[in-house]
């Protein structure tokens, strides 16, 4: 029998509305999240100066449905694509379109795939052409800003705990973290709490327990943190044009730390890496 939706949630709820999943949950987040990582991994090819981010969308779209999977951006809030792609100084949310990439552009493409009822969300940093030094360092500082929260992803850290870690690591490098978007909680819905902030700090929010499922996912500013979404009511960009670039992984908090269910197979994850 098809059980309706909210019974097939199993696990509970904390006092801040946080799912701890079942052990056995981690497999369908693996699954999902695998199915994000190839995904990005192939759409690499695409990214090239004379290209348009609508061209790079389309190729998702066809991936998506060629796994027998589904995109969960499509039809989410009226959106109708299957990945964002943000490309220089789009901070998230910036919608494919006849956009042509010039040499030297820095995007985002994030993609959320549902494969059997789970979410996997992620996103990564591509360049069309030649990377340029200042865009080749907020890339790697932002890449190590993930990197400095998922390390301090393992129970009995709090939510402050991730923010402060990206937070302090940015800033200590001169560069901003935007506060406007944060992570979220997800596994078998999109976005669910709580709001993972990538700033904080330490000590506060919620303590982190075994079988939470959330993204991490800051975005950094080259200048101001501030961001404002343009009149299409999506595309969330700087408000002084400097550049700006994230990374997104899903993770689930293990016994002693976190397991990230969006690794690229291929190490591709940073523009630099793979071949
Ligand atoms: N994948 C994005 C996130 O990281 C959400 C995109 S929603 C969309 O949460 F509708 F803009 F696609
Ligand atoms: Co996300
Ligand atoms: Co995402």
């Amino acid at each position: 029998m098809e059980l309706p939706v909210d019974d097939r949630h199993q696990g509970r709820l904390t006092k801040d509305g946080i799912r701890i999943h079942d052990p056995s949950d981690f497999a369908g987040m693996r699954t999902a999240g695998d199915l994000a990582a190839r995904i990005l991994d192939a759409i690499a090819v695409e990214v090239f100066p004379g290209q348009t981010t609508a061209a790079i969308d389309d190729v998702i779209t066809r991936m998506v449905e060629e796994a027998g999977a589904t995109s969960a951006t499509i039809g989410y809030k009226g959106y109708q694509h299957a990945s964002c792609i943000s490309v220089n100084h789009v901070v998230c949310h910036g919608i494919p379109g006849a956009k042509v990439l010039k040499d030297g552009d820095i995007l985002n493409i994030d993609v959320t795939v549902i494969v059997d009822g789970w979410f996997g969300d992620s996103s990564r940093m591509y360049v069309a052409g030649k990377l340029s030094r200042k865009a080749e360092r907020l890339i790697q500082i932002t890449h190590d800003a993930l990197f400095k929260g998922i390390e301090a992803v393992r129970p009995g850290n709090t939510f402050g705990d991730i923010g402060v870690a990206i937070q302090s690591y940015v800033e200590g490098n001169r560069m901003s973290v935007v506060r406007d978007f944060c992570g979220h909680g997800l596994g078998r819905v999109f976005h669910a709490p709580p709001n993972v902030l990538h700033y904080g700090r330490a000590g506060t929010g919620a303590i982190l327990e075994e079988g939470m499922f959330f993204t991490i996912e800051p975005m950094v500013n080259l200048g101001r943190p501030e961001t404002k979404v343009l009149a299409d009511d999506w595309t969330a960009v700087t408000r002084d044009k400097s550049l700006s670039a994230q990374f997104e992984h899903s993770v689930g908090v293990t016994a002693d730390g976190c397991e990230i269910f969006t690794l690229s197979p291929g190490g591709r994850f940073h523009p630099t890496w793979g071949g």
